[in-house]
């Protein structure tokens, strides 16, 4: 059961997310320290369908936008084209990539890291973002935080009921991992086509990413809440990094 496969078929319409919110902060970020993004070179990991894709193409930035699902690059050149915005996509793994070039931005939205389910492999993915990034660059992520993955999402099950989609979605925790099972049910003309997805998601807590990033040679760590300028506290449902090499 490949992850994203059919479901960059829903993905669009099932997201619940203000990615214009996002792509504000990470503006509103930059332009407080009168760091122009412009005409730079910005690496995005992690990019699904392009939504912020396209906001990073709208702040001017040249950028080259990887993800592991096909599918989901697929839809993500689509809207591209339709934006008439141009951004180089490639299939490639956030743990084993090697593009040979360095980028003074590094990007990844919604959870991306989340999807790594060891430290071996958060270690690997980091290194990597190290290896890429220019001197004096940024690296700018989030992460779904220990509250929302163990108190909001875990051990529950959410439905959708609406005439073109259906879903079941439940989920389980097994110590740090989180497994979540989603049957899809979507209108193709009378009938209903299912589908099935298994997601595992690991919850990391804000302190143990802050400790495999300043291993691997991160020392300025910023952690917001929830892409807003409010430190990340307890209760925050997303942690968004923005790291200083
Ligand atoms: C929740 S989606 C987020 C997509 C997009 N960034 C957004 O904000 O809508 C997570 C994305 O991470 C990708 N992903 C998960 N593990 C990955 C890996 N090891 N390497 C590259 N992409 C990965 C998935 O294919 C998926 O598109």
């Amino acid at each position: 059961m490949e992850q994203y496969s059919n479901l960059s078929l829903v993905y669009d319409e099932l997201m619940d997310v203000d990615y214009k919110k996002w792509a504000d902060f990470v503006s509103t970020y930059f332009k407080d320290k009168n760091i122009e993004l412009k005409y730079k070179k910005g690496l995005e990991l992690g990019c699904g369908t392009g939504n912020m894709t396209i906001y990073l193409k709208k702040l001017g930035l040249d950028l080259v936008a990887l993800d592991s699902s096909e599918d989901m690059l697929t839809k993500a050149e689509e809207k591209l084209r339709r934006e008439r915005l141009r951004a180089t996509l490639l299939k490639q793994d956030i743990r084993s990539y090697n593009l040979n070039k360095k980028f003074p931005f590094i990007f990844s939205f919604c959870d991306c890291f989340n999807y790594i389910t060891n430290y071996k492999d958060l270690e690997s993915s980091f290194k990597n973002v190290y290896n890429h990034l220019e001197d004096d660059g940024y690296f700018l992520f989030d992460i779904s935080t220990e509250y929302k993955l163990r108190n909001l999402i875990g051990e529950k099950t959410f439905t959708l009921n609406r005439e073109d989609i259906c879903y079941i979605w439940d989920n389980y925790i097994n110590e740090d991992i989180l497994e979540m099972y989603i049957t899809f049910f979507v209108k193709e003309g009378k009938y209903y086509r299912r589908f099935d997805e298994r997601h595992i998601q690991k919850i990391y807590r804000v302190e143990e990413i802050i400790e495999v990033l300043n291993k691997i040679g991160f020392k300025e760590v910023e952690v917001f809440d929830d892409y807003k300028f409010k430190d990340y506290s307890q209760d925050s449902i997303r942690a968004v990094f923005v790291i200083k090499k």
